[in-house]
């Protein structure tokens, strides 16, 4: 490990808040107005939006509200806003193995360490985001030092020893963890994806990517991942994947269902029955990516056209209102089985549907606009 980025720790090496950030963002508690829940609990009723609490109060007795973020949005109004109507956050990149790990023997702690360090100062619940996955993983992961693909034994050693030292380092502040990510294929005559970790290490890769991370943390909740999940030929897929699991006695909490959704999809039948036939395996289930887009699905990334361009208003709106409405209707129907729904990025000022999958198309996927205010799409969620 380089020593620059060595983490602070007491003599158990146990990761110790940093000093100086925990004051700065102690000092930020002012930003938030801290009468408002008092004042739900003097009236004795449950706060709704329109007594100004946030997102997670309304949903406190339902699952925790999180929001995926990067180190610049933990600050300034967005930080604000996100104290204001979240309690959980997952990492959008700055725990993936890319950004974290970018060489063998340097782990790249910074970023990582200030959204941990924010969420202890606050006591946010934080989702870690994600230990293995076929993106945003650094090229030394599969190459030995002449360049040539490392056996399945090294490759088996490297996740292990990633894993460990990705989880040990958080295991007091991460509660969950996306560990693997996004290995079902796309090609429905397929189960797993045709990835490196598939065709260097085969499907055990899955199983052992769980059993590391339970090992490094035994409390963690350990999940999978992955998207079009409520789609009913993927679903079964994943499905076979997870009995596999299970049947193998693999430690695995729960499901995450990214629900990178739009208004056209999914159907409230197809919600339904994903999260009944998930639960049905005795799996947890999170909706950990959830936004909404304007526009029908895509996979492939392709260039701007003219017709990409819309106005969000009318139609389009009262379309993304309709289904974020049934959505959440859904999931307080199913609190028991659901134990968080996580937002991909905060505001449609800055969401990755900007640029994927047409770059620069503008989207307007979640709950505030632009310039960080409520859409009138958040009452839809939060007065019931
Ligand atoms: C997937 C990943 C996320 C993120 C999104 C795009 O859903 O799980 O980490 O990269 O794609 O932002």
């Amino acid at each position: 490990m380089n020593r620059r980025n060595k983490p602070n720790s007491n003599s158990n090496g146990k990761r110790i808040l940093h000093g100086c950030t925990g004051l700065l963002l102690l000092l930020m508690t002012g930003m938030v107005s801290s009468s408002c829940r008092s004042r739900h609990l003097a009236a004795g009723r449950p706060p709704t939006s329109s007594d100004n609490a946030g997102l997670k109060d309304v949903y406190r007795s339902y699952f925790p509200i999180g929001v995926a973020v990067n180190a610049h949005n933990i600050q300034g109004e967005e930080g604000k806003l996100m104290l204001k109507e979240f309690n959980s956050i997952t990492p959008e990149n700055d725990m993936k193995m890319g950004p974290i790990h970018p060489r063998q023997h340097w782990y790249n702690w910074k970023n990582a360490d200030r959204i941990v360090a924010f969420a202890g100062a606050y006591k946010i619940k934080v989702r870690g985001h994600n230990l293995c996955w076929h993106e945003q993983t650094p090229n030394w992961m599969f190459k030995d030092s002449d360049g040539n693909e490392v056996s399945r034994d090294t490759l088996f050693q490297r996740l292990k020893s990633h894993i460990y030292t990705v989880v040990g380092r958080y295991k007091d502040a991460v509660y969950c963890w996306d560990v693997v990510n996004e290995a079902v294929a796309d090609d429905p005559s397929e189960l797993l994806r045709d990835s490196k970790w598939l065709k260097i290490c085969g499907p055990a890769f899955i199983d052992s990517a769980f059993w590391y991370a339970h090992q490094a943390d035994p409390k963690a909740a350990l999940f999978y991942n992955d998207y079009n999940a409520v789609r009913p030929e993927k679903r079964k897929r994943i499905i076979k994947l997870l009995k596999g699991l299970l049947d193998r006695g693999v430690p695995i909490t729960g499901v995450g269902i990214q629900a990178h959704w739009s208004i056209n999809e999914p159907s409230q039948q197809e919600l339904t029955e994903a999260i009944e036939a998930y639960a049905a395996l005795g799996l947890k289930v999170q909706f950990t990516e959830l936004d909404v887009s304007v526009f029908p699905w895509e996979k492939n990334r392709r260039s701007l056209k003219p017709s990409d361009k819309v106005v969000y208003k009318g139609e389009l709106e009262d379309r993304q209102r309709a289904a974020y409405k049934m959505f959440f209707q859904v999931f307080r129907k199913y609190k028991k089985d659901i134990t968080g729904v996580t937002f991909w990025n905060l505001s449609d000022k800055d969401t990755w549907l900007d640029n994927y999958p047409v770059p620069g198309r503008k989207n307007y996927p979640l709950l505030f606009d632009t310039s960080l205010q409520r859409k009138a799409v958040y009452y839809d969620v939060t007065r019931f």
